[in-house]
């Protein structure tokens, strides 16, 4: 049995739900449900026994330790986290709380609960700690792109938070021996992403007729992965990454984020002509910038690939056609995830202009 925590969010229900597309393997899902969890994501689990949701804290060792003696997990993997720049921005202290010290809460249950495992128990568990490649800051446009050996230099508190977990699941290793793993990966896009983030903000406001915000003037660079391609990674990683290492995942597809919404705008124009204004690019608007807004992210993906033998299954093209398509066949899922608390969330971040 697997410990997954964060599985209501984003990557995580992408995770479970391929997880068990493939395995018989149980997963315990522990997740706050926060505004970015959405029990919807993993209806297609609805009374299958393999999947047991726990509605708590990662920082809760109370429950944290309970969970650990009940189900035995033969590993962890920590998707927990407030994961968005903006809202960092605005306010920081959920991502200190939830990524820093309920990290730590995590990692001090795990260890207490690994140290009592019986030696051969021990030498098989793993910690897989989920990261981001925003912990190494932001590159120029001729640097090499991000390598494991890259100095972190986080800017923003999201990154930051992300960083000094990743350090404290280092150091877990280092100093107690605790058998972690840590992937660090790049931007995510595909089906169940909460639509605060480019992609699904982007097609959501397209499809509706409203702006399409593009922050300073559209040529900071992102390297997109399809979130499939990053659940096979982790996978990866879980059965065959060495002890102790840490793992870049990406695709090797940098993009400025107009390329992106000009990518998208052409796939709408093509799968939905009906919408309420088209051509859909004409809906772009340039807004103010965010606050220290990274320039650019690359990863080099050379050690899972060489090391693993991992590659992505999708290239940019299909991976972003996929996704364009099941957002307009899960209009549902879309008009439940943004009622209520994500439109407050708009009003708040898009104040100054007119989206
Ligand atoms: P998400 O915001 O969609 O989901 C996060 C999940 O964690 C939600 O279900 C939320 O309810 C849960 N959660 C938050 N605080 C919690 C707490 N204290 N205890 C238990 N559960 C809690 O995020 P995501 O995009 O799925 O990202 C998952 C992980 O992957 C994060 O650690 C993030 O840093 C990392 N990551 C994300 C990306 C990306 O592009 N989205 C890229 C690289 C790495
Ligand atoms: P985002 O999806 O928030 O991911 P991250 O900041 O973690 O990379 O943003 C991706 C890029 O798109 C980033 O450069 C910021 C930009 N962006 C916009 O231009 N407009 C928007 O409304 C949003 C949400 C993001």
């Amino acid at each position: 049995m697997l410990l997954v925590t964060g599985g209501a969010g984003f990557i995580g229900a992408n995770f479970i739900l391929d997880w068990l597309a493939a395995s018989d393997e149980a997963i315990v899902n522990l997740d706050k449900l926060t505004y970015a969890g959405n029990l919807e994501n993993l209806r297609p689990l609805d009374g299958d026994a393999r999947h047991v949701f726990v509605q708590g804290d990662i920082g809760d060792r109370t429950l944290v330790d309970a969970l650990l003696q009940r189900y035995r997990p033969r590993a962890v993997i920590n998707f927990a986290a407030e994961s968005h720049v903006d809202r960092s921005i605005h306010g920081p202290a959920e991502f200190i709380q939830t990524n820093v010290v309920g990290t730590f809460n995590l990692l001090e249950s795990v260890r207490a609960h690994w140290a009592g495992l019986p030696a051969d128990a021990q030498a098989a568990f793993r910690f897989l700690h989920i990261s981001t490649d925003e912990v190494y800051g932001s590159l120029g446009p001729t640097d090499p792109p991000f390598s494991e050996t890259t100095a972190y230099a986080p800017n923003s508190p999201y990154s930051a938070s992300k960083a000094a977990s990743d350090h404290l699941v280092r150091a877990y290793h280092h100093t107690y021996g605790l058998p972690v793993l840590t992937t660090n990966c790049s931007n995510n896009y595909g089906p169940l992403q909460f639509p605060e983030k480019l992609i699904p903000l982007v097609i959501h406001n397209a499809l509706a007729g409203k702006p399409l915000p593009i922050y300073g003037d559209g040529s900071n660079v992102r390297d997109w992965l399809y979130v499939g391609d990053h659940c096979s990674a982790i996978r990866r990683v879980l059965e065959a990454g060495r002890v102790g290492e840490t793992y870049n995942i990406g695709g090797r597809n940098e993009k400025t984020n107009l390329e992106v919404v000009h990518t998208l705008c052409a796939i709408l124009d093509e799968l939905h002509p009906g919408s309420p204004v088209t051509p859909h690019a004409s809906l772009i608007a340039f807004v103010k910038d965010r606050p220290g807004h990274d320039r650019r992210y690359a990863i080099d993906a050379t050690k899972i690939e060489r090391e693993l033998g991992w590659t992505p299954g999708e290239t940019f093209e299909t991976g972003i056609r996929r996704t364009v398509a099941w957002y307009l066949a899960n209009a549902d899922w879309v008009n439940h995830v943004t009622s209520g608390e994500y439109r407050r969330w708009v009003s708040q971040n898009y104040a100054d202009t007119s989206v």
